[in-house]
């Protein structure tokens, strides 16, 4: 059975955004895949982090992982923190990579252009990293969206670079790209992605929010000009309140145009609204049904199975690279 990865950074609200575009698909992956899904919550730290609130962040996360269906018997959940082994091989990748590969990432361009000198060596490394956290597992697929994809031929690179230095080591990962992907934007400014991380939550739906907060987000939400209820890729925000309503209801195209037919757009957020609120309702209710006595058994026993398979590999890289010590 081949093998996939992925993770989420504990950062902030988990979002709408991260359900459609990630970890909708991984519930699904993981019944053709042995799936590993990770909190990064050492990628999290690359920007300050309250200490408490990332604590609480992870365990947030980690509910959310199960209530949204990952099935802990069948897929291995874990934080990254928990094994070591990340920030071990990191290291030892960081060895082999060139400063000018991480500079041509795009994300850290972004990064340094807003962040000017403060800009963290976290930030600058964060490839490296997700590179560790890939390789290590011999992962075959990784699920990506589009701004994720530099990073994963980073990988690639240092993958291949490593064989070919120091013998056969490491799977070469490919990536995967879902057949339904989705990119949910922010509902106050349709240009940018839905975001965690972005200073106006307005624009974005957390899994948490209450109905009231649901139902202010999307009326307030941008519209473009023009009447039509229509998937129109020219208009963004129609566009993307429409992905939502589809990928929510699982209705054709056709059906929710239909639907829509002569209606404007309040009633278009109104039902989209609803819509979302009763997703999230049961979803809810299954985060807050998950004990602490349970998290600590699954997150404990996933870290150990990550362990397992982690430290193995990373064995075969000291030896591999003449790290030795005591013996
Ligand atoms: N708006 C989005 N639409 C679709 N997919 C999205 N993802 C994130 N935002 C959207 C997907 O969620 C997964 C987890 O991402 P991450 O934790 O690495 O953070 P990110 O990609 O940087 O996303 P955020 O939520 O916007 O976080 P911040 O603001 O902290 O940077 C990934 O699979 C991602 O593609």
């Amino acid at each position: 059975m081949k093998r996939i990865l992925s993770g989420v950074q504990p950062s902030g609200n988990i979002h709408l955004g991260n359900y459609l575009g990630a970890l909708r698909n991984w519930v699904a992956l993981q019944r053709e895949y042995q799936s590993f899904f990770c909190i990064v919550n050492l990628h999290a730290i690359t920007s300050p982090q309250d200490p408490r609130e990332l604590a609480a962040k992870t365990r947030e996360l980690a509910r959310i992982y199960l209530a949204v269906g990952i099935d802990p018997q069948i897929s291995t959940i874990f934080v990254q923190s928990d094994v070591p082994e990340h920030a071990e091989l990191a290291w030892v990748l960081n060895c082999i990579t060139r400063m000018s590969e991480l500079e041509r990432m795009t994300q850290f361009k972004d990064k340094a252009r807003r962040q000017r000198e403060n800009v963290g060596v976290g930030v600058f490394d964060y490839p490296v990293l997700m590179a560790a956290d890939i390789l290590l597992y011999q992962t075959d697929l990784v699920p990506v969206g589009e701004d994720q994809k530099q990073h994963l031929e980073l990988t690639r690179d240092l993958a291949i670079r490593f064989n070919r230095d120091y013998g056969e080591t490491f799977r070469v990962p490919e990536p995967y790209i879902p057949p339904v992907g989705a990119r949910i934007m922010s509902l106050s400014d349709p240009t940018k992605k839905m975001s965690k991380s972005d200073d106006d939550q307005k624009g974005t739906i957390a899994l948490l929010d209450d109905p009231d907060a649901v139902r202010n987000k999307f009326r307030r939400a941008v519209t473009d000009s023009g009447m039509e209820i229509r998937f129109d890729r020219e208009r963004p925000a129609i566009m993307n309140l429409l992905t939502i309503y589809q990928l929510l209801t699982g209705k054709t195209r056709e059906e929710i145009e239909d639907h829509f037919a002569g209606k404007g757009y309040a009633q278009l957020k109104a039902e989209l609204a609803e819509v979302t609120i009763e997703f999230l309702r049961p979803l809810q209710e299954r985060i807050r049904a998950i004990s602490d006595e349970e998290l600590d058994r699954i997150l404990a026993e996933g870290a150990e199975r990550a362990r397992s398979i982690a430290s193995e590999t990373y064995r075969l890289v000291k030896e591999r690279v003449g790290l030795v010590g005591a013996r």
